[in-house]
């Protein structure tokens, strides 16, 4: 067992951990201390004082040589002055094997050690027939001497009162550190929920630097990473999407250009390039456009996945639904649809045969998109996702699109926070499987 695994895995564990274990150990050690002194010091007093006295009465009753007078005085001052009960049982001797002292409590034994120190008669004693008393016998010539004290004299109460005291205060002083650790770890939590809402495409996530200073300092430091990230993807968004505008005009010449040519099959095939080139930069500008205006509220993923299915049939494409379990996930519902529908729109152009699942695993929710179709080879996998990248034999434009789904798609994943990766499907085509987390 190494030390990292009984250790707690959260800071706030950890830092419980650190104050609580001394304390403990302190509180241990200053009980089992105090309470070893406590008993060696005042327990042993109180009970030799008793053990004296016991003797003295003894020693008194011997000394009255059967005076019934004298021994019913003893009795009486006994009583008075020491708050002893005594009785004297007449013709009695207690037998060897009642000596034997019993030696079972802590009191037990500081009785046994310090009625041998005081007292010259054999005697006993029992701890056990009352719970507050405690009898001593002590073997005088032909009669036991009976003493009935209290126990209350023979301990002292406070060493309870000091250990309800101790631990009251140490009761005290933790939830004093469980208040004070909450409110230092509160910042880092704060930080963690922005740097996650960041990795899932919020940008805007409020966040205001607290706590100790260098909780402050890494909290600025994430701020000033989020503000130049956000600003450097917004620059070069803004150049791609310039470039791609003004490209439009010296295209729309050159259509024109094309046009006034006089050699048909040239002509043909220049226009058929232009058109491509036209195509792609409106479907990028438009990808650009889309992007990020939408903000993510809590959804039914299966109810999305159902309608994906409906709009599917409506352009003749059958989906079948495999396994749909109910998921609840905050995500931007259109930009997901679009995600989805571009796999499932690359499976049913593909293939005849195309099944979703929609399952939960981990924290994750998967949409796994199968098909029966060619599927894409292992070494083809990153390169279906580059833009405007298609398979050399689906180059033909009549039958797919640009080959921006994949990168759109794959785009809207990772701003959830998620992925999708491409595996070979049981059906024999192409698996897609859409992580988002939950
Ligand atoms: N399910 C699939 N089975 C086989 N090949 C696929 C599948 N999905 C995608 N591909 C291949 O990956 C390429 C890239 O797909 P992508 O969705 O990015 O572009 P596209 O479908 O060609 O065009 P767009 O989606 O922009 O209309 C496709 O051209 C196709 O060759
Ligand atoms: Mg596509």
């Amino acid at each position: 067992m190494r030390l990292r695994d009984i250790m707690p895995k959260s800071l706030f564990g950890r830092s419980l951990f650190i104050v609580g274990l001394p304390l403990i150990f302190l509180q241990i050690f200053l009980g089992y201390f105090f309470f070893e002194r406590h008993w060696d010091d005042v327990g042993r007093r109180l009970v030799l004082a008793v053990a004296g006295e016991i003797a003295l009465i003894s020693d008194k009753i011997i000394l009255a040589e059967e005076n019934h007078i004298i021994e019913k005085q003893i009795i009486e001052d006994s009583a008075n002055f020491f708050g002893a009960k005594i009785k004297i049982l007449p013709n009695t001797i207690l037998k060897e094997n009642e000596l034997l002292h019993p030696k079972k409590t802590r009191l037990d034994r500081a009785l046994s050690k310090s009625l041998k120190e005081r007292i010259k008669f054999s005697h006993t004693f029992n701890t056990t027939i009352s719970s507050n008393k405690v009898m001593i016998y002590v073997q005088l010539p032909n009669k036991v001497l009976l003493t009935e004290i209290s126990k209350k004299r023979l301990y002292s109460s406070t060493t309870y009162i000091f250990i309800a005291v101790m631990l009251v205060s140490s009761l005290l002083l933790l939830s004093l550190a469980i208040f004070f650790l909450r409110r230092q770890i509160s910042p880092l939590k704060e930080l963690s929920n922005a740097a996650d809402a960041f990795g899932k495409g919020d940008t805007f996530y409020a966040l205001k630097p607290r706590g100790a200073d260098e909780v402050r300092q890494v909290t600025h430091a994430f701020l000033d990473m989020r503000e130049r990230i956000r600003l450097h993807i917004e620059q070069r968004t803004n150049m791609l999407a310039g470039v791609s505008h003004d490209l439009r005009t010296p295209l729309t010449r050159m259509k024109l250009q094309i046009e006034m040519l006089s050699s048909n099959e040239d002509k043909i095939g220049l226009k058929e390039d232009v058109n491509q080139m036209e195509q792609m930069l409106e479907a990028y500008l438009s990808f650009i456009k889309e992007k990020e205006l939408e903000i993510g509220v809590k959804s039914d993923l299966s109810k999305l996945v159902g309608s994906i299915i409906l709009d599917a049939k409506r352009n003749d494409d059958i989906i079948s639904p495999k396994k749909i379990e109910t998921i609840d996930a905050k995500v931007r519902i259109n930009d997901l649809r679009r995600a989805i529908t571009n796999l499932t729109s690359n499976a049913c152009r593909e293939s005849k045969i195309v099944e979703i699942s929609l399952i939960k695993k981990d924290k994750n929710a998967l949409i796994i998109i199968d098909d029966n179709g060619p599927g894409i080879k292992k070494e083809d996998y990153t390169s279906v996702f580059k833009a405007f990248y298609r398979i050399e034999n689906s180059r033909n434009l009549s039958t797919g699109g640009l080959g921006l789904g994949l990168t759109i798609a794959r785009d809207i994943a990772r701003s959830h926070g998620g992925e999708i990766k491409l595996d070979k499907s049981h059906l024999g085509g192409l698996k897609a499987i859409l992580s988002i987390p939950i």
